[in-house]
């Protein structure tokens, strides 16, 4: 075995109970399309928590509806971000999980979880990254006059929306989009993304080569 197949054999061991962890703030529509890709054999990984900072996130009753856990770490009333951040490595730690699905989580990850969890936190942004990360990105693709966008499934760096990216679908822009059009043209491309990238993930036949994605 060369030492790219040993690493590509490394990632599959280390994925090998295919447990996740997602991270909602919202809605949970990306949750929703992992759950169900589960259920139809399209993902084959189990969700062991859905872990939220917002006590009234919609993705919390997709979870319950699922019978998937649900916990609540509210953001607010920590000494520091590194003390909330550790909370949460402590409750995916606590279920097992072996990749970490952040799903509209608005909070940005900071290093005591990307260290906890190296290589293994995905996020999904609704641009072609690196084109327009951070907030509002279908608004930051109007207003520059891009004519395509769409979404990206990355791996989670220390830099904002900058990883090696694992999957990206397009879609046009049109001249009479508006933000909420253009962001309900890319939702359904995000809903097919995110569940092949975290297979692609869990499969384990990948490396990293500076910011490349790469099969092994
Ligand atoms: C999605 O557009 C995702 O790309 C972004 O936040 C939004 C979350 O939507 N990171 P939902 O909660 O998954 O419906």
């Amino acid at each position: 075995m060369n030492a790219v197949s040993a690493g590509a054999a490394a990632k599959a061991e280390r994925f090998s109970s295919r447990r996740l962890g997602v991270l909602v703030s919202g809605r949970g529509s990306n949750l929703q399309a992992l759950i169900d890709a589960i259920a139809d054999g399209r993902l084959d990984a189990s969700i062991a928590v859905v872990l939220s900072n917002v006590a009234g996130a919609g993705g919390l009753d997709r979870a319950q509806r699922a019978g998937i856990e649900t916990v609540v770490v509210d953001h607010r009333g920590w000494p520091s971000r590194d003390d909330y951040d550790r909370a949460l490595v402590d409750e995916l730690r606590a279920r097992d999980v072996d990749l970490v699905c952040l799903a509209g989580f608005m909070r940005r990850i900071g290093a005591s979880v990307i260290d906890a969890f190296p290589d293994a936190i995905v996020n999904i942004h609704p641009s072609l990254l690196p084109s327009f990360p951070g907030l509002h990105a279908q608004r930051q693709a109007l207003a520059h006059g891009v004519k395509v966008s769409g979404v990206t499934v990355h791996l989670v760096t220390a830099e904002l929306d900058a990883g090696p990216i694992i999957v990206q679908r397009a879609v046009p822009v049109l001249e009479s989009d508006t933000e909420e059009t253009l962001a309900a043209r890319i939702l359904p491309e995000e809903h097919q993304a995110y569940p092949e990238a975290v297979q692609r993930i869990l499969d384990g036949h990948w490396i990293v080569d500076g910011r490349r994605f790469e099969k092994a």
